[in-house]
């Protein structure tokens, strides 16, 4: 029997539409607007967007598909459902400890993200600052100092728990209802005006043309790997508790592959506006390679395109407003979701009320954030690598196995059949069930032996 409160009492989306937007809210965030941009210019372009394609709909989808369903299946958090699943007890606490696991990484990407996100939310202030006129808090704000840093990821943590604390439908639908359609427009806006300045058609072909010799390379093909599953957000019981919140009679096949669809496709276009933005910026006098290679990481979006910005004149500015508006929304929607990680499981697992639950996780998660700002150089790298490289995948592995295995095939079919009663004859059932037990996490655990090398 499914574990759990009822739905009721743990809340719900009110329709596969809301789920969309919290699922893709979810996984559009600094990874795609970001990190897929930069990671495909540096592993030949187009090349990378062919394999990610592949890795994408190939190995991120079905296991994607692992966690909506044994979310939906159990209703609960995930430390609870991995918790409940298996038959032996033994099995049941392994799945408990990786559950506690899955919390922990979540909480650890929370812990960087905020601060990353407290230098969009400290650009996006100096942008204003300067439209305004206030030149002395644009320069604060836009110069690197502890005090911003902890203030602005204070700012952008203290948005993120108001959010979660208002619960399900009231909290994380309704501002993933609003923030994600105000993106796609903005991120259209900002690429139809870069696509027309001058040096714009370079980017776009360095983009676009695929050096097919990288294509195979087992670098390009990792990279692309961690970045399709931290794009969709895997690994981490996110879209696990998503799914738990989903209700009983949406088709979680279709719904699945429409997330990963959006999740790819604003990848996609934001490439479209990183990479002509930087080759914009190399005709107005901004330098865009170090050491041979194209800047990218935390210089790229904190120095080479705010220099663009600032090039531009006032048109730059609200170009810069844009830019920085676009970024914290997208990294909005997704650290909710990191936060309502911890957030179900202490909120089902102990008598703390949901928006006590919120206050609790954030409080923990902040300290984590501020001790990363004070120890940045030995902490931030090792939190993103531990959290996205090792834990993420181990967990995918682990989440492909409990879907393949401790569910038994009647019940999977059932679950499947309350959204659509046909199911059994389409191509989903008859490849994903061995898919997920097999192919799935022998090709995670390849790909991820190989990173070790
Ligand atoms: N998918 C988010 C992004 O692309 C990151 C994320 C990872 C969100 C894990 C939730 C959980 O930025």
């Amino acid at each position: 029997m499914p574990a759990g409160p009822s739905p009721a009492s743990r809340g719900e989306f009110s329709s596969r539409l809301g789920f969309v937007f919290a699922a893709t809210g979810s996984a559009v965030g600094l990874g795609n607007i970001w990190g897929f941009p930069t990671n495909a210019a540096s592993n030949g372009g187009a090349a990378f967007l062919l394999v990610y394609l592949v890795l994408a709909f190939c190995l991120a989808y079905p296991a994607l598909m692992a966690e909506l369903i044994i979310g939906r299946h159990s209703r609960s958090n995930i430390v609870s459902a991995l918790g409940s699943l298996p038959a032996t007890s033994g099995g049941r606490r392994f799945g408990a400890a990786a559950g506690t696991v899955a919390v922990i990484t979540s909480s650890a990407i929370l812990g960087f993200y905020a601060l990353v996100a407290g230098w969009v939310l400290s650009h996006l202030g100096a942008e204003s600052a300067r439209l305004a006129g206030w030149q002395t808090s644009a320069s604060w704000l836009s110069q690197g100092s502890i005090a911003r840093d902890l203030g602005c990821a204070l700012v952008f943590s203290l948005l993120t728990v108001a959010v979660v604390s208002g619960g399900v439908k009231a909290g994380i639908e309704r501002w993933s209802e609003r923030i994600m359609p105000a993106l796609v427009i903005l991120l259209m806006v900002l690429i139809g005006y870069v696509l027309l300045q001058p040096g714009a058609s370079a980017g776009l072909r360095l983009y676009l043309v695929p050096d097919l010799s990288r294509a195979l390379h087992p670098q390009l093909i990792l990279s692309a790997l961690g970045q399709a599953f931290f794009s969709l957000s895997l690994g981490v019981g996110t879209m696990l508790i998503y799914g738990s919140y989903l209700p009983r009679t949406v088709n979680l096949p279709t719904t699945g592959a429409l997330v990963t669809l959006v999740d790819v496709a604003i990848a996609f276009l934001a490439g479209l506006l990183i990479l002509p933005a930087m080759f914009v910026a190399q005709q107005q006098g901004v330098e865009i390679h170090r050491d041979g290679l194209l800047i990218a990481g935390p210089d790229l979006i904190f120095q080479v395109l705010p220099a663009l910005f600032a090039a531009m004149g006032s048109a730059g500015s609200l170009l810069g407003l844009a830019f920085f508006a676009l970024l914290t929304m997208a990294a909005l929607t997704s650290s909710i979701s990191m936060l309502e990680v911890p957030t179900a499981w202490l909120a089902e697992s102990t008598p703390l009320s949901r928006r006590g639950a919120a206050w609790l996780a954030g409080t923990v998660i902040f300290i984590l954030t501020a001790a990363i700002v004070l120890w940045f150089d030995p902490l931030f790298g090792w939190v993103v690598r531990a959290a996205t490289e090792v834990s993420e995948p181990l967990m995918g592995i682990v989440l492909c196995l409990f879907a393949g295995w401790a569910i038994h095939r009647d019940t999977l079919l059932a679950e499947l059949r309350r959204g659509d009663w046909m199911v059994e004859n389409t191509w989903f059932w008859k490849i994903w069930p061995p898919y997920v037990r097999f192919v799935c996490p022998l090709l995670i655990a390849a790909v991820f032996v190989n990173s070790l090398r």
